[in-house]
């Protein structure tokens, strides 16, 4: 379970020290991989450890992964089933493949062993996002994260696909906003790390729970959007009722797991004060 999130400074340190292992890793080491199991929903979790040998450089964990489902024995000896996780993509684009490593929510395919285990016998950790039902081991169900999605109506309304000829002007400045908040793969760091973001395993409080800081970015990507924003009163209504953006705590932490760098604390505060406009409106049409 995360709870705290370093600072930039610890960030820059720690991301200084994954460059200076990668530098010095040894290969045709043997490092140890510490991984929660469950078997399945409603079952109870367990660690097993696994012995993997790290026999080239830029090896991620997605291949560690693999090895293990070669040989799924764990360091006793003992054997096991393979371990199951979830990806697509292998180049951080999809999210599927997002868990906790080493106690910190991101992408496997992206995380170099040799960042995290330079030396022979170092040990690393994986576990499933604690947000989302487990499925089976490290692939969990990340259907309320899409589904908070739909609840903003987070695309454009075109429908057809026959030509509509030129869309509407925009911008450069607000084109390369839009850019930014468009770069989201919808892969549940910034719920996994957010205080006010809880699993919630009865469908029915989804729409009353917090929406989650990936919806009210993708609100305002499309709120900005010169054909999106034909559903922006829409999108802010569900923003300003139960489990919208005033029940977020500016603790922050979305943005610092962000692997896309969003800017998800400015658009909070955009949608913010969107959502306050939006309530005059209301208030004064009756
Ligand atoms: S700023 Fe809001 S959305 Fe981001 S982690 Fe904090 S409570 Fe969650
Ligand atoms: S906003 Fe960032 S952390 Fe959240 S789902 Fe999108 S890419 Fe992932
Ligand atoms: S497999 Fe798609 S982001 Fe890792």
């Amino acid at each position: 379970m995360i709870s705290t999130y370093a600072s930039d400074s610890a960030n820059a340190a720690a991301s200084a020290q994954r460059m200076a292992n990668r530098k010095i890793a040894k290969q045709g080491r043997t490092i140890r991989v510490k991984i929660k199991r469950c078997d399945g929903p409603g079952k109870a979790s367990r660690w097993e450890t696994f012995n993997v040998s790290v026999s080239e450089r830029g090896m991620n964990i997605i291949s560690v992964l693999q090895q293990i489902a070669a040989n799924p024995t764990t360091v006793e000896g003992k054997p096991t089933t393979p371990v199951v996780w979830d990806s697509g993509c292998l180049e951080e684009v999809c999210g599927s493949c997002t868990m906790v490593i080493n106690g910190k929510v991101r992408q496997s395919c992206s995380c170099l062993v040799d960042d995290y285990a330079p030396a022979e016998g170092d040990e690393m950790s994986l576990e499933p996002m604690s947000k989302f039902p487990i499925v089976r081991d490290l692939w969990v169900d990340r259907e309320r994260l899409f589904h908070n999605l739909k609840r903003v109506k987070a695309w454009v309304p075109i429908d057809g696909t026959y030509s509509l000829g030129a869309g509407p002007r925009e911008t450069s400045a607000k084109q390369e906003t839009r850019y930014d908040l468009s770069q989201c793969m919808s892969c549940g760091c910034c719920l996994e790390a957010c205080p006010q973001f809880n699993i919630e395993p009865d469908k029915s409080q989804w729409d009353t729970s917090f929406i989650g800081a990936h919806a009210i970015s993708q609100a305002r990507l499309f709120n900005e959007h010169e054909t999106g924003k034909q559903l922006k009163a829409e999108r802010l209504e569900v923003l300003m009722g139960p489990g919208g953006v005033n029940d977020c705590g500016n603790a922050q932490n979305c943005v610092k797991v962000c692997p896309k760098h969003i800017p998800l604390t400015e658009s909070i505060a955009a949608v913010g004060r969107a959502v306050t406009i939006q309530s005059v409106v209301n208030f004064f049409r009756g």
